[in-house]
């Protein structure tokens, strides 16, 4: 399924008037969100429901492209949405940092949506972006760390870590630490997006060492289900070393869904998966489930949870390990030291 199978925002989405009216239907009004992956899937999903709900977006998208393309048709669903015809906001999304969507003429200023260019798997592209981000943002209420790929084959990043665990988990470890002091300021919620395919991952299987750098590949599915693993394993291990500074931290399994993922495993794979995306779920079901626990019932203050869509559960054994989180953690700061 591609890109354009997203909903866009839906037209009946209220106009932001009254202060009430706005504190009710825009919850999240005032706060600064950031979305890696937010061009496609579930970020893009998460993205535009943190916009509705009134928080300012920057999305942290790898491809120019795609990621202008998704903030100009993000922006102009926004200006129909605000009853602004838009003459073209695709002309105004001119990349990193790039102007406002626009503003209704009597009514709170529209969240904003910002884009910036960065491939989580390179840990260089990781500290430009978290440094731009933090010389615009003051602080951050909520990340979402969504981007993830699944690499058919044993590739390894520009830093000589195995592509897949690079990207789903050292790229993210890193961003997160480098927006930890805006995310303290921010008292920020971490939604970590993970899979219910963590149930397969063995990080005990090698070295943590072996397993980063590819040297312990075992197919696509086993790193894939590792690097999902990770997440939960730094989920947990977060709350534990900074529960402290008020930040909450929780792993979330968005769903089966049908989402731009599918296409990018091998071919055989995909013609393989292809007639089950029938009965998968919209990518919203994955947003839904990230909003609720940035913004939901989940979001009240749960913190160290992992949930399946929407309802908490308890992770695999290996996710629960304070053993290995520790030694994860450890072992992810040394291969991000810079
Ligand atoms: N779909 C499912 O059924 C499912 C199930 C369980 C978990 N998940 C998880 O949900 C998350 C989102 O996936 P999705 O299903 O929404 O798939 P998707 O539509 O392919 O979205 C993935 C997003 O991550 C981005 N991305 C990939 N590699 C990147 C990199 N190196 N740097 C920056 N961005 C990168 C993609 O950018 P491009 O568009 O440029 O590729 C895209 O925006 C992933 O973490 C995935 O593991 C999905």
């Amino acid at each position: 399924m591609g890109t354009g199978d997203h909903a866009e925002v839906s037209d009946d989405v209220p106009h932001r008037g009254a202060p009430e009216a706005d504190a009710m239907q825009y919850p999240l009004s005032g706060q600064a969100a950031v979305v890696t992956g937010g061009n496609s899937g579930v970020g893009r999903s998460a993205t535009e429901m943190l916009l509705r709900a009134g928080a300012d977006v920057t999305m942290i998208c790898r491809s120019r492209e795609r990621g202008e393309r998704a903030l100009a048709e993000i922006r102009d669903a926004e200006m129909r949405d605000a009853g602004i015809a838009s003459g073209g906001a695709g002309a105004e999304a001119t990349g990193a940092g790039g102007g406002k969507p626009g503003r209704t003429s009597d009514t709170a200023p529209q969240p904003e949506v910002t884009l910036e260019i960065a491939d989580m798997s390179r840990q260089a592209d990781v500290r430009a972006a978290a440094e731009s981000i933090g010389a615009r943002l003051p602080a951050i209420d909520i990340l979402v760390n969504n981007a993830g790929i699944s690499s058919a084959r044993r590739t390894l990043s520009a830093d000589a870590f195995e592509l897949t665990f690079a990207t789903n988990h050292i790229g993210h470890f890193l961003l997160t630490h480098l927006l930890l002091e805006r995310l303290e300021a921010g008292r920020g919620r971490i939604v970590n997006v993970s899979s219910r395919g963590h149930r397969g991952g063995d990080l005990r299987r090698a070295s943590l060492d072996d397993i980063a750098r590819g040297r312990a590949w075992k197919g696509p599915l086993q790193a894939y289900a590792d690097s999902k693993l990770a997440n939960i394993l730094f989920t947990f291990e977060s709350v534990r070393r900074w529960g402290g500074l008020g930040i909450t931290a929780n792993a979330v399994h968005p769903g089966v869904l049908a989402t731009d993922i599918w296409n990018k495993t091998p071919r055989i794979a995909r013609l393989l998966i292809r007639p089950f995306t029938w009965f998968m779920d919209r990518p919203e079901v994955g947003g839904a489930a990230v909003m609720n626990l940035v913004a939901g019932p989940g979001g009240n203050g749960v913190s160290g949870s992992y949930f399946n869509v929407q309802r908490e559960e308890k992770p695999s054994a290996q996710a629960s390990d304070r053993i290995l989180a520790h030694e994860l953690w450890e072992r992810s700061l040394e291969w991000t030291r810079g």
